[in-house]
């Protein structure tokens, strides 16, 4: 997948244009190539899934993000360095795992420093809590894996809580390449010092 020489003009936005909400997505309508398929959630600038994506032309990569300035810039990011294994989607993440995506079709999902929701009374907002590996469950490919990443102590033992508990997933290590590649988030909390947790689980 070569870049896009200066000055040569961007080609359309990869941005999904959803025509249901309701039907099952069919990744071989989003992508040009039939390849397995990764998801980043939340995935914010797109820093982390540009450079995933153009270190991995055989997979196929979905960015959810629910903020449009976000998406824009995944999208910009992918469409300068040519990439076509990139969709970026507009979608609330945990309606679109529950209602839209083909169940055993994700190889791999990311969810990089997803919101914290730091007061007790909001933590019920977190997207991983009780009953999320079953929903991942259900969308991860047999050996598909979650790659989990957080700033927030609390929250990570809670999502380390709540996959130790499921007896559908086992703790893996995270592939150092993969360590390597940090977010937008992950630079600034790495900047200032600020520890971060990760935990991986493989779906069995
Ligand atoms: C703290 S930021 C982290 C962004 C990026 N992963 C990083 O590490 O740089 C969390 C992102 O997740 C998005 N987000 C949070 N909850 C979401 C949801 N339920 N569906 C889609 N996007 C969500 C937010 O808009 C935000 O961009």
């Amino acid at each position: 997948m070569s870049g896009v020489p200066p000055g040569a003009l961007l080609a359309p936005t990869l941005i999904h244009r959803f025509t249901s909400i309701i039907e099952p997505l069919d990744w071989a309508q989003l992508f040009a190539s039939a390849q397995p398929v990764e998801m980043e959630i939340g995935s914010g600038d797109g820093g982390f899934l540009s450079r995933h994506a153009s270190a991995q032309p055989s997979r196929n990569f979905v960015g959810v993000e629910r903020l449009l300035g976000r998406l824009r810039k995944l999208d910009r990011r992918a469409r300068r360095a040519g990439l076509q294994n990139v969709r970026p989607l507009r979608i609330e993440a945990e309606y679109l795992l529950r209602y839209l995506v083909p169940h055993q079709s994700l190889h791999a999902v990311h969810i990089y420093f997803p919101d914290p929701w730091p007061k007790a009374r909001h933590a019920k907002h977190r997207l991983v809590k009780a009953g999320f590996p079953e929903l991942l469950h259900r969308v991860l490919a047999p050996s598909g894996v979650v790659y989990l990443r957080t700033d927030h102590l609390e929250y990570a033992l809670q999502m380390r809580e709540v996959f130790d508990a499921s007896p559908q997933f086992a703790a893996v290590e995270t592939p150092a390449a993969l360590v390597a590649l940090t977010t937008e988030f992950e630079t600034a909390f790495n900047a200032q010092g600020k520890p971060t947790q990760r935990a991986a689980y493989q779906r069995r």
